[in-house]
């Protein structure tokens, strides 16, 4: 293979795991991996590191770039992620805008799926990190512009099948948003706080829309032990409030 590799095992009961490109060699503390040997090997099979530890190749998926990437700052976590998918109910024909792209995390998800995306980002140093996130999970359908979304919007003539919005600026973006998105297509604005949800919904509020609501999703999960099974008592708090709007 010639693409980049995610290497696991479980070792002295921990998991283990490295994001890699095939090149050069890697020093870990379970020995050294020569990088170069991957060339030769597909994935599912294993390589082993000069201390005769086994690692699985592993093809990288969107949850790996979410572990894995460079982060400019908080990217949308994987629980809040799948209920944009699962709300909008999208698929490999729709084309998608977004904003801010950050480190470009939901960007690569969305990507995984839908036909396009574009993503606009108002930090050039954000957007160059974002860039060598999108290459490493090898998407090519997902075009990065640089710029301020609240009046980049108003300059567009495309159409587009859902917008995703993750900025402070989103609720100034929202009276746009009708007259790029298609009939039936779906707007969701991520808000970490419940001021920010408010201001988008008033905004909301003053458009054609024609069905809102905003929803927050907790996840909790359960551990096993000898000692038994109970919901984890380290657990993920508060991320944000997702509102979602039909037009
Ligand atoms: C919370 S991050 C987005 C994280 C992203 N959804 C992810 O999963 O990686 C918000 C991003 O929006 C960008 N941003 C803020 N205001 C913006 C604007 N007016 N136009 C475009 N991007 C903006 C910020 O620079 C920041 O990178």
């Amino acid at each position: 293979m010639n693409t980049p590799a995610i290497l696991k095992t479980f070792h002295k009961g921990k998991m283990k795991e490295y994001f890699v490109r095939p090149e050069g060699e890697m020093h870990t503390d379970i020995g050294i991996i020569k990088l170069d040997e991957l060339r030769e090997k597909n994935f599912g099979d294993k390589i082993s590191t000069h201390l005769g530890v086994e690692l699985v190749i592993q093809k990288p998926r969107a949850p790996d770039l979410f572990i894995h990437a460079r982060r400019s700052g908080a990217p949308m976590m994987p629980k809040d992620i799948g209920v944009i998918i699962s709300n909008t109910g999208l698929c490999s024909s729709d084309i998608v805008l977004d904003a801010g792209t950050g480190s470009g995390i939901l960007a690569i998800y969305l990507g995984s799926i839908a036909k396009r995306v574009v993503t606009y980002e108002v930090r050039e140093d954000f957007l160059e990190l974002a860039r060598d996130n999108i290459a490493l999970a090898g998407l090519s359908n997902i075009e990065l512009r640089l710029g301020d979304i609240v009046t980049e919007i108003q300059k567009l003539d495309e159409k587009f099948d859902v917008v995703t919005l993750d900025t402070m600026a989103s609720a100034q973006v929202v009276p746009y948003v009708p007259d790029i998105i298609y009939p039936g297509g779906f707007l969701v604005a991520y808000s970490p706080f419940f001021e920010q949800a408010k201001e988008i919904r008033e905004a909301i509020g003053k458009t054609n829309f024609i069905e809102v609501r905003t929803i927050e999703t907790l996840e909790r999960e359960i551990s096993f032990t000898d000692r038994g099974t109970r919901p984890s008592t380290a657990r993920v708090g508060h991320t944000g409030f997702i509102t979602i709007v039909r037009f």
